[in-house]
């Protein structure tokens, strides 16, 4: 199974923590400012992760690169999705990008797995949210950096 991982990160964590969840799933890691839309096309699964930044926005690099996702041919494409944020002081728009990303996919026809419960974190608002369920794995470096191991080993398993 081919798996891509892309990712865009500011200060580091989201590429550390895509380099974590590439190790666990045997993928490839890039990162948004080198994808192109094949990167998103070429592989099996394809797992993107963005922090968020501003109030609910993407980060930077994925600002433009949401339009590769456009271009792509993802019909059918199992994606998978990891956010990173701070629910202490952004509680309001917690891991928004995430949501940002499954809208972008979704319409593009991709299927979304490793939905995951919303237990454990404290927060007002997020877009990430849908049904009750964050639509992919929430990492919270800045707040519950201890959680983040066991949490990214049991989505990674729950993926496979
Ligand atoms: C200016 C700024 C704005 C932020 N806005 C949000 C936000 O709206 N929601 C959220 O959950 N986290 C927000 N964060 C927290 C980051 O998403 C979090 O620190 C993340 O781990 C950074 O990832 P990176 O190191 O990969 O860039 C913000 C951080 C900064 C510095």
């Amino acid at each position: 199974m081919t798996v891509h991982v892309i990712y865009g990160s500011d200060s580091g964590r989201t590429k550390a923590a895509a380099g974590k969840i590439a190790a666990k799933l045997n993928g490839k890691v890039i990162n948004i400012s080198d994808a192109t839309a094949a990167d998103f096309e070429n592989c099996d699964l394809l797992v993107l992760g963005s922090p968020t930044y501003g109030e609910g926005d993407l980060q930077p690099d994925w600002e433009t690169g949401v339009d590769l996702i456009a271009e792509a041919d993802l019909a059918g494409k199992k994606v998978a999705l990891f956010g990173l944020g701070d629910q202490n002081t952004y509680p309001d728009s917690f891991v928004d990008a995430m949501g940002t990303l499954f809208d972008a996919v979704t319409e593009k026809g991709a299927e979304v797995v490793g939905f995951t419960d919303t237990k454990g974190y404290e927060f007002e608002g997020s877009t990430a949210v849908r049904d009750g369920q964050f639509v992919g794995l929430v990492l919270d470096q800045d707040n519950q950096a201890g959680k983040s191991e066991k949490r990214i080993a049991s989505w990674t398993s729950q993926i496979l």
